[in-house]
């Protein structure tokens, strides 16, 4: 252990106790004898049972159908969301927008971002009618269990275009991390086989033995492998299944969500899931949201657009921070532009 990871030792400790996951940078998260004791499981478990006892707090936010489903499979779907005016306006919007969008490449997918804070949002109207609107706001603050308002990107997916066939990792099947957690589209072009639909696997939120086995078998592996830059994303906690071992848990075949435009899902990423594989030169839009807090505290925000309002600070900071690192790499780019721009061919 290098001497400067030696003396953040007492805070590598405290973050077991936040929504840390990574196995690499985090020498008490990745300690293989702490994990082979246990570590690891604790974690989910714990993070599990506190987590539902927060969806039993939250459970009047939503209708029994509602509660049904993110229970029983995991998400919540909804078709025509918004009235079609509403929605066709809040397209129209997004199809106008022009300023700055975050690019990334993950493999041969350039994934298109742009995060709405209050002050973007001033801007795009429709956008700030959607993020205030009740029918929205209560499920998605139930799913997060933490009473939570989510953060709010655009997110545009353009399959194939980067003129290579780099591996997307989010297209491998994937838990995002060790504990529930909500993610929420509003999609706004129809979603089809062609254009890479998000698959998920129906009960695979649900903490079986089987699957404790599994997390437990999977802390080991990363233990070993957390220095490997592999597709398996042991470094960062967000396991990868295969195909295989998703038959030897039974569970239901993987649900492309096939859908018009106008739906929205909101799904619990700790179940398994992916980007669904896409022909070349294919993009979906959506309005995107995610509330991840930490799991280990057993309350919930008694006052969500406050707290949304603080997280959205530290978030912008991170942000900052993040991007500098990522540009440095050459992960990122920040372009002012909009989304029907063709992308900038790569670097010969
Ligand atoms: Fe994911």
């Amino acid at each position: 252990m290098s001497i400067k990871k030696l003396l953040l030792l007492p805070f590598y400790l405290l973050t077991v106790f936040t929504w840390s996951k990574s196995f690499r940078n985090n020498p008490v998260i990745g300690n293989y004898t702490l994990n082979l004791l246990g570590l690891h499981v604790f974690r989910v478990v714990l993070s599990h049972l506190l987590f539902n006892f927060r969806l039993c707090l939250l459970s009047p936010l939503v209708s029994h159908a509602d509660r049904d489903s993110y229970r029983r499979n995991g998400f919540i779907l909804k078709e025509n969301f918004l009235a079609p005016d509403e929605f066709q306006a809040l397209k129209s919007e997004l199809l106008n927008y022009r300023g700055p969008i975050r690019e990334i490449q993950e493999g041969n997918t350039l994934t298109q971002r742009v995060f709405l804070t209050r002050e973007r949002l001033s801007h795009l109207p429709m956008c700030l009618r959607f993020t205030e609107n009740p029918a929205l706001l209560k499920p998605v603050r139930y799913a997060s269990s933490k009473n939570r308002i989510p953060f709010f990107h655009i997110e545009n997916l353009k399959h194939g275009v980067l003129g290579h066939n780099g591996d997307d990792p989010q297209k491998h099947m994937h838990t995002d991390t060790f504990h529930p957690c909500m993610k929420a589209w509003l999609f706004i072009d129809e979603v089809t086989r062609q254009n890479g639909p998000f698959t998920y696997v129906p009960g695979s939120h649900k903490l079986t033995w089987q699957r404790i086995q599994w997390e437990y078998a999977q802390s080991l592996a990363a233990c070993r492998n957390k220095n490997a830059h592999d597709s398996q994303r042991y470094w960062d906690g967000s396991f990868r299944v295969s195909s295989d071992e998703l038959r030897e848990f039974g569970y239901p075949e993987p649900k492309a969500m096939i859908v018009p435009a106008n739906t929205l899902l909101i799904g619990n990423v700790h179940g398994f899931h992916r980007r669904g594989d896409a022909e070349a030169n294919t993009s979906r839009m959506t309005l995107w949201m995610q509330a991840r807090d930490n799991p280990f505290n057993p309350l919930f925000t008694p006052f969500p657009r406050l707290s949304a309002g603080a997280f959205e600070y530290v978030w912008s900071i991170y942000l900052r921070k993040r991007d500098v690192k990522m540009q440095g790499e050459g992960k990122l780019a920040t372009v002012e532009s909009t989304f029907d721009a063709k992308p900038e061919p790569p670097p010969k």
